[in-house]
């Protein structure tokens, strides 16, 4: 089966609530206007609930089928979409553009959160299953662990979510195609923040002083070692230090030094042991050194696992929509996503939904295709009428 015809006629009224979506792009936790219109909506629909407020500002709305679920049968899923835009300066000539100086939906939210709502005015309507699907929006998966914020309110307790199921847009995935994989599929991802006190003084008296730029340089080579030299060169893993700032004169040997920078892994224990690793190479730079270093290591968003039997479900349903040779399957990412925390709280799959050949995530120039909405909401209503068999 293609496309689903009710969702396709659908489409322009999804198309619109995007590009409405797309005008006023809110930050992580901020998502106040874009969570108020999700309410709304879901209201209109008829949705059997509305719960607004979970993790903040998410927005959960719940659609009964026409009969309840049968003895021993999956009784409730969940979907979810995300709805916050990122810090960045819009570079589109599109009429819909940002209206908020310094904001912009450059991620595809506003797609995924439009889509969503597609699906829940469909499957309010037709019912055409067994049990409730759930349908959540949550805020702040940019860098804010939305996610585990709504799953902290009760999200899946609450609500009798037994499997969660999430979508991305893909660009460079053509229009009409999707992506997914079983197992780690997006990356854990590490904060690492050094600050390096040395011992200023003159540029031509470098043995009165502890010198925190060579310093830097030694921590950066012995952390660049740890992915070479540590990790089994089948697993994977990324290590950046991506900021280095000391010194503001050529004859000043600076006192201080920071160093920051990201660590992506896609597994616990190639993560435990860069950690490991990390904080070795930092006391034994100190040491070697006589310099004090201070190292925050922050953990952030866990593993993207995709659970087997739920990506096979997945699977299915993106093939009836897309067709066999339209849904593949591909290699992991280091991104990361916090879908991960719904994941570590119940079985699902998190599925990428092709983009064509828009821009790249977080691009100025970046812009949802309509094109793929008649896809992600086609997946997303026969995903509940497969799992949730009337
Ligand atoms: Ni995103």
């Amino acid at each position: 089966m293609p496309i689903i015809n009710r969702v396709a006629d659908l489409q322009p009224d999804i198309q619109a609530w995007r590009r409405d979506i797309h005008q006023h792009p809110e930050l992580l936790y901020d998502v106040h206007r874009t969570a108020a219109f999700v309410a709304e909506r879901l209201r209109e629909f008829g949705c059997d609930e509305v719960a607004t407020g979970l993790g903040r500002t998410g927005v959960v709305g719940v659609i009964k089928g026409r009969k309840p679920a049968g003895e021993g049968d999956l009784k409730v899923i969940g979907l979810r979409a995300d709805m916050d835009a990122l810090p960045i300066v819009e570079a589109t000539d599109l009429p819909y553009a940002s209206k908020n100086p310094g904001l912009m939906h450059a991620c595809g939210h506003d797609g995924h959160t439009a889509m969503l709502l597609g699906a829940a005015r469909y499957l309010a309507e037709t019912r055409n299953f067994a049990g409730d699907a759930v349908v959540i929006f949550q805020p702040a998966e940019e860098g804010g662990a939305g996610a585990a914020a709504m799953i902290k309110d009760g999200l899946m307790d609450r609500f009798g979510i037994e499997q969660v199921y999430g979508m991305h847009n893909g660009p460079g995935l053509p229009v009409g195609s999707f992506a997914i994989r079983s197992g780690p599929l997006m990356a854990a991802t590490d904060a690492i923040d050094i600050r390096i006190e040395g011992h200023g003084g003159h540029a031509a008296r470098p043995h009165k002083c502890i010198d925190s730029i060579l310093v830097g340089a030694q921590l950066i080579t012995g952390l660049q070692s740890i992915v070479s030299r540590t990790i089994d060169p089948l697993d994977s893993a990324v290590l950046s230090i991506c900021e280095f700032h000391a010194g503001n004169a050529r004859n000043v040997i600076p006192q201080t030094a920071e160093l920051r920078g990201t660590v992506r892994t896609l597994t616990a224990e190639v993560r435990g042991l860069v950690e490991k690793r990390v904080r070795e190479v930092v006391a034994g730079v100190a040491q070697m050194t006589g310099a004090k270093i201070d190292l925050v290591y922050e953990r952030g968003y866990p593993v993207t696992v995709n659970h087997a039997s739920q990506t096979d479900i997945a699977t299915k349903v993106a093939k009836e929509i897309a067709g066999d040779g339209n849904v593949h399957e591909m290699p992991p990412m280091m991104g990361a996503e916090d879908f991960s925390y719904m994941l570590e709280a119940r079985p699902g799959a998190f599925i990428f939904c092709g983009n064509g050949n828009s821009a790249g995530l977080h691009h100025p120039a970046y812009n949802f295709d309509d094109e793929a909405i008649v896809f992600g909401t086609s997946y997303w209503v026969k995903l509940v009428e497969n799992t949730l068999a009337a």
